[in-house]
């Protein structure tokens, strides 16, 4: 099995360009079925779920070119199924990415029902209620989801009990074509639903208010594809820029709007650490003590939960203690207890988790829980005593393009190596 070695002490500064955002990508990619012909996806990220994105594509018909490693041109003329099997769904949840955009081409979709993962439930319960109120009518058999719309899809307003990424983005695909206005209220505001909305009206939708908690769709007839450029992964972004505050040499990262990490970037201020922002790029390092701050993850422009294991990383080594709240995920504190494993000194009490700072980690074997939860324990080997050796390194590779060679090429001793599964069967 495939694992991370990493050896802590050493001086990691220096700059690195982030990928396209993995969170936008999947989406852009579901959306090209809705613009029949040949669209054209540039700084797409060169990770496992655009991987799994392409072969959910393949299998209902699209051809995919692969021009370089971050471009891709999506030719959807041959879409001519509206399934999208469950062993692709379970391998990534966000296949139910298409259920909007399949709706919306042949009024209707059989999406398998995603299965939970390890940090919670993840239902689509909202997605289902907010799809039903433009008309679609749902069955659930066999652990499919028949998705149709036999009278066609009307407009309506939906308020969303929660701002969720993923019902936003299936109801605004899924409006694009419908018949008069969709209003989407308490919608998630994230920059991966912006740039989606401006890909949707670069084809020829109309699209307004993304950004914001409400968004309009006017029904429109048809899509024509197009070029477009995936906006820069502000996670990764953080997850870099959280090195500079870690050990305090100075991390610089382009390919990114720092706008994108607002409030990140005020915390790691608060916490100590200097940031210097330019237009599409930024540099954080820190020469005083980390300082503890309280965190409380909440859809954007709130903390995002996808920052809370690489903050978490920081607030372990800071002076005091703090509350972390994790207010999207119900189970996302299992990067916690492998942290703990490396000497943080962490106390879980449901969605809080209290963090006392200690001196230092130390190097140990961890299991990486999540895709940030493994990103965040590498962070944690580069500055423990000794050598961390992260496994289950499949999650980063999900979310995190060229990790690794990142990482070296900041100066950090790290290296990917293959040990023998400890699964491996002794032969008698
Ligand atoms: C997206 O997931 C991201 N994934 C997640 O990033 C991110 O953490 C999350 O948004 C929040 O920002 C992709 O974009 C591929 P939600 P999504 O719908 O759309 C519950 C990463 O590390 N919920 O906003 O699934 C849900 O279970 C990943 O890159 C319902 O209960 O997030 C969760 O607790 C992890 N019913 C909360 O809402 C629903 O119908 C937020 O989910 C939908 C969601």
């Amino acid at each position: 099995m495939d694992v991370i070695r990493v050896e802590g002490g050493h001086d990691v500064t220096g700059e690195v360009r982030v990928e396209g955002a993995k969170n936008s990508a999947l989406k852009l990619m579901a959306a090209t079925i809705m613009a029949s012909g040949t669209t054209t996806l540039t700084n797409v990220p060169n990770i496992a779920d655009v991987h799994v994105m392409g072969k959910v594509l393949k299998n209902i018909g699209a051809k995919i070119e692969v021009v370089n490693e971050h471009e891709l041109k999506i030719d959807t003329s041959g879409v001519d199924s509206w399934e999208t099997p469950y062993h692709l769904v379970a391998q990534m949840r966000a296949s139910t990415a298409v259920l909007g955009p399949l709706l919306s081409r042949f009024g209707k979709a059989v999406v398998a029902m995603p299965g939970g993962c390890n940090i919670g439930a993840r239902k689509i319960d909202m997605h289902i209620l907010g799809l039903e109120a433009l008309g679609v009518e749902f069955k659930v058999d066999h652990g499919n989801i028949y998705a149709s719309a036999p009278h066609g899809l009307v407009g309506d307003t939906v308020t969303l009990s929660f701002a969720s990424v993923g019902a936003t983005e299936n109801l605004m695909m899924a409006s694009v074509f419908a018949r008069g206005t969709t209003t989407i209220d308490n919608a998630a505001r994230e920059p991966e639903i912006v740039d989606l909305a401006n890909m949707l009206n670069e084809m020829g939708a109309k699209v307004s208010g993304a950004g914001s908690p409400v968004i309009e769709v006017e029904g429109v007839s048809e899509l024509h594809p197009v070029t477009h450029e995936v906006v820069g992964d502000r996670i990764e972004a953080g997850t870099f820029l959280a090195i500079g505050a870690l050990t305090g040499s100075p991390v610089t990262v382009r390919g990114f709007n720092p706008t994108h990490l607002g409030l990140v970037l005020k915390k790691f201020e608060q916490m100590g650490a200097s940031v210097e922002r330019e237009a599409r790029a930024c540099t954080v390092w820190r020469d005083r003590p980390l300082a503890p701050t309280d965190i409380q993850t909440l859809p954007f422009p709130g903390f995002p939960t996808d920052m809370q294991a690489q903050t978490m990383c920081l607030l372990a080594l800071a002076k005091g203690s703090c509350v972390i709240t994790e207010n999207v995920f119900e189970n996302r504190f299992m990067f916690a207890s492998e942290l703990s494993r490396m000497g943080a000194d962490i106390v879980i009490e449901g969605h809080h988790a209290i963090v006392h700072g200690v001196e230092g980690f130390s190097g140990a074997q961890v299991r990486s829980p999540d895709l940030r939860g493994g990103a965040a324990l590498v962070m944690a080997g580069l500055v423990a005593d000794g050598v961390t050796t992260v496994s289950d390194i499949h999650h980063i590779d999900r979310g995190y393009e060229g990790f690794v060679e990142k990482l070296s090429s900041l100066g950090a001793r790290i290296e990917r190596t293959t040990v023998a599964d400890e699964d491996d069967d002794i032969t008698m």
